[in-house]
């Protein structure tokens, strides 16, 4: 199967800075959803990137950079067999609610933490975070509604470090999320 997310457009970083300032538009609350969807993975990718760098930055780090109480996180393994036999609420509902705990755990997470450049690399995150959620929304991938606190959620586990938390943070972005996207009805149609 073609890989649909490379179909469109010229391969250039000016295209890609265009999505990702639509992006921080689209993510603002409180706006209309956007009619076209957003299906070029390259903003995923960049996102993944970044996620990256804020994992190494973590591993490095030695002062101000904990975590001061364990926080939920989704679980981040994929079983394709079980994932495909999903319909496509559930894998909507496990996405965005993996999305909605980890923007949780990173706000805790940006509290903890002192170390300035950590800051900067925690608030990127949360930023992309809601810029995914943005694009999902462009894909019309069903919303979620968080649960009443102190419910437990199905699916979650605890982690108790900084480095575990972003872990979980990249490993999330670059399993469930990308799947998630591939296989966005919407992106399944040829781009003419
Ligand atoms: C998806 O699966 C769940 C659980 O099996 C079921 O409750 C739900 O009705 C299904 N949704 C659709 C749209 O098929």
């Amino acid at each position: 199967m073609l890989d649909r997310w490379d179909l469109i457009g010229p391969n250039n970083s000016i295209r890609l800075f265009a999505l990702l300032l639509m992006l921080l538009e689209l993510s603002r609350p409180a706006l209309p959803s956007p009619v076209r969807p957003i299906c070029d993975l390259r903003v995923l990718n960049h996102f993944i990137k970044e996620a990256r760098d804020a994992d190494t930055a973590m591993k490095v780090c030695r002062e101000g950079c904990s975590l001061a109480q364990s926080v939920t996180v989704p679980q981040t393994r994929v079983d394709f067999e079980v994932w495909e036999n999903k319909n496509a609420s559930e894998q909507a509902l496990e996405v965005q609610s993996g999305l909605w705990l980890l923007q949780q755990a990173l706000n805790l997470l940006r509290t903890s933490v002192t170390n300035t450049e950590l800051h900067s690399h925690i608030d990127s995150s949360t930023r992309n975070l809601q810029s995914i959620s943005a694009v999902l929304r462009s894909l019309n991938i069903q919303e979620y509604s968080p649960p009443q606190t102190g419910v437990e959620q199905e699916g979650t586990w605890t982690v108790s470090s900084a480095t575990d938390l972003l872990q979980v943070h990249l490993n999330f972005l670059r399993g469930k999320v990308r799947l998630l996207l591939l296989g966005a009805p919407a992106c399944q149609h040829d781009v003419s």
